[in-house]
């Protein structure tokens, strides 16, 4: 017997994830208008850079029922089984807009989940997506730039949506999927239609990134906790004090000094 059968109210939500169906009067300009698809794939991250790499239209994203290589942040391994989203989206921002990617990403996929939903979820700095304290969702944003120019940037976004996490001992204890829980199945393609449309409308204000940033800071849920952050080979513990304009966290160590951390993996502290 597959023990890791789904119940049928999860299976009945297994809607269809068809470029026809996703781009179906979304009503974008130019996010989603061009989705490729594929039933299995090792990452979407890499089908995307290679048509970024051969100037493929903006907002074109590479969506895939299942991965077998996801990639995470820190070249952790991220688990896409069937059931969750796993998507990429190429875009060609100018300089400026680039650190603001990982904001906006955040910030979609939190107002999504709710409009979808009626879920509320945190963000964990800098970028992951919780709900009552578990990781439901994670971004990873990939860019060639060569001098001050952006070749291209990636938003890679993963949702645990119709999976039962118990079934993944090497996730269970530190993630959560949205149908585990609301205890019944959510539809994939609203909550991708609705991500393309919040991705797009956020992506079209920049380069003015303040209210972006703004609003993601009022979402952290790290900010004013005492938290431990590695970053590399260097662990850091402190109290997670602010966030500035390009994203950094900056963190007030007991001895009264600062730090100022540009990327990194936090957990909290007693
Ligand atoms: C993280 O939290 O470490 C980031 C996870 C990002 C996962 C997504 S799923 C779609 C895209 N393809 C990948 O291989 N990774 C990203």
């Amino acid at each position: 017997m597959n023990c890791r059968l789904l119940p049928s109210s999860i299976e009945m939500m297994e809607d269809s994830l068809s470029p026809a169906a996703i781009t179906s009067n979304l009503g974008t300009r130019f996010i989603g208008q061009r989705v490729i698809y594929y039933p299995s794939l090792m990452s979407t991250m890499d089908v995307a850079r290679r048509e970024a790499q051969q100037q493929a239209s903006e907002g074109m994203v590479v969506i895939a029922d299942e991965q077998t290589a996801g990639r995470g942040r820190g070249k952790r391994v991220w688990l896409s089984p069937k059931g969750s989203i796993a998507l990429s989206i190429v875009l060609y921002p100018d300089a400026v807009s680039l650190p603001f990617l990982i904001m906006l990403a955040s910030l979609a996929v939190v107002h999504s989940i709710e409009a979808v939903t009626g879920v509320k979820s945190q963000i964990k700095w800098p970028n992951d997506i919780l709900v009552n304290g578990k990781k439901v969702s994670g971004i990873l944003i990939e860019s060639r730039v060569r001098r001050d120019r952006v070749d291209y940037a990636i938003i890679g976004i993963g949702v645990n949506v119709n999976l039962r996490v118990g079934d993944f001992p090497e996730i269970a204890p530190m993630a959560t999927s949205l149908s585990d829980e609301l205890g019944k199945g959510v539809s994939r393609l609203s909550l991708i239609r609705r991500l393309l449309i919040e991705i797009e409308k956020l992506y079209l204000t920049l380069p003015a990134g303040r209210p972006i940033y703004e609003e993601w800071r009022d979402n952290l849920e790290t900010l004013g906790k005492k938290v431990q952050v590695r970053s590399g080979k260097i662990t850091h513990v402190g109290i997670a004090e602010s966030v500035a304009l390009d994203g950094s966290l900056q963190l007030r160590h007991s001895d009264g000094s600062l730090t100022q951390i540009v990327g990194g993996d936090v957990t909290l502290r007693d």
